[in-house]
């Protein structure tokens, strides 16, 4: 039977563990080892939306594995232009390619493209819903960077209402046991209530915040989110708080040394270009090990893991 991974919610706490460990495994490997895994397959890469590290990490992925890209980058440069609809775009691209990883703004479409297709699907973020290929790269970030997720204090920083990854990561950072999240948002991009009631049949914990400062002082890692203007239905409301958070290299001083900065990426101005340079910052090595996660999530998605034989 065919897998797709359309939702962090399909995924069991051990299924995740199972993930970051093949990760690890996928990047232990040589190149030349990596590159005999998908001799002749093929990824598509849907990209209804703009992208630069989800779509490229994708290709780059499949292309270090020894298969071979197709797709578009924008809904323009297809015949969706023409009218044609999504379900036809997947009924044809099903034809050529083995398997799919699409990124749409209406949220629920990975799932329809994984009730329509014959080959796997691989949600690569749709509308604020869910990004989940994004919340695996980031746990695998995390337990890089402190070698496990269990018991840490993690703060949750910026557009906690219409962010995918934060949703997707929340969802995630429940399954683990005695972690605690910060909340910090400002009032109108709060995380949604149906997120917050998951928390209570969780050991995890959610505490809502308007200090940076504060959770700088009393957190293992911060995770800050870019202000999503695309989102906005009125930009008026954007205004009012797009400048809401602005870490600087300055905020870090006095945190310990096994603090860290992610970022999904892009940002804007919400991390000091001096941060980059300051050995706290994670986030390119967190974009860096997208392309390690989405190796191991193609070779799981095509049965082709390392050391099971090609089908
Ligand atoms: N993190 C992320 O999804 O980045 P892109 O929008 O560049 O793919």
């Amino acid at each position: 039977m065919k897998k797709d991974l359309v939702s962090i919610d399909d995924l069991a706490l051990e299924s995740i563990l199972d993930y970051l460990d093949l990760a690890a495994r996928v990047e232990s490997m040589s190149g030349a080892e990596k590159a005999s895994l998908l001799p002749g397959r093929i990824l598509a890469t849907l990209f209804f939306e703009p992208s630069t590290r989800t779509r490229l990490s994708f290709e780059a992925a499949m292309c270090r594995l020894g298969g071979r890209v197709i797709g578009f980058s924008e809904a323009a440069a297809s015949s969706t232009a023409k009218g044609e609809s999504f379900s036809d775009t997947i009924r044809t691209v099903e034809q050529y390619a083995d398997i799919v990883a699409v990124r749409h703004p209406k949220e629920g479409t990975a799932r329809l493209a994984a009730e329509i297709s014959r080959v796997p699907i691989i949600n690569a973020g749709d509308g604020a819903n869910q990004h989940p290929t994004q919340t695996l790269l980031d746990l695998y970030t995390i337990r890089k960077f402190f070698g496990r997720v269990d018991g840490l204090k993690i703060a949750l920083v910026g557009d906690l209402k219409y962010s995918r990854t934060i949703h997707s990561l929340c969802r995630a950072l429940l399954l683990f046991e005695g972690v605690s999240m910060t909340l910090v948002s400002p009032e109108t991009l709060r995380l949604p209530k149906y997120l917050m009631k998951a928390a209570a049949a969780a050991t995890a914990t959610f505490r809502e915040s308007d200090s940076l400062a504060a959770a700088l002082r009393e957190c293992d890692l911060v995770y800050m989110t870019r202000i999503q203007k695309e989102r906005f239905p009125d930009l008026v409301d954007y205004e009012k708080v797009k400048d809401s958070y602005r870490l600087d290299a300055r905020m870090l001083e006095g945190v310990p040394g096994h603090f860290k900065v992610l970022h999904p990426l892009p940002r804007v101005n919400e991390i000091s270009p001096d941060v980059d340079s300051t050995p706290h910052a994670g986030y390119f090595e967190q974009a860096r090990n997208g392309m390690i996660m989405r190796q191991a999530i193609i070779l799981d998605l095509l049965d082709a893991r390392p050391g099971r034989s090609a089908t």
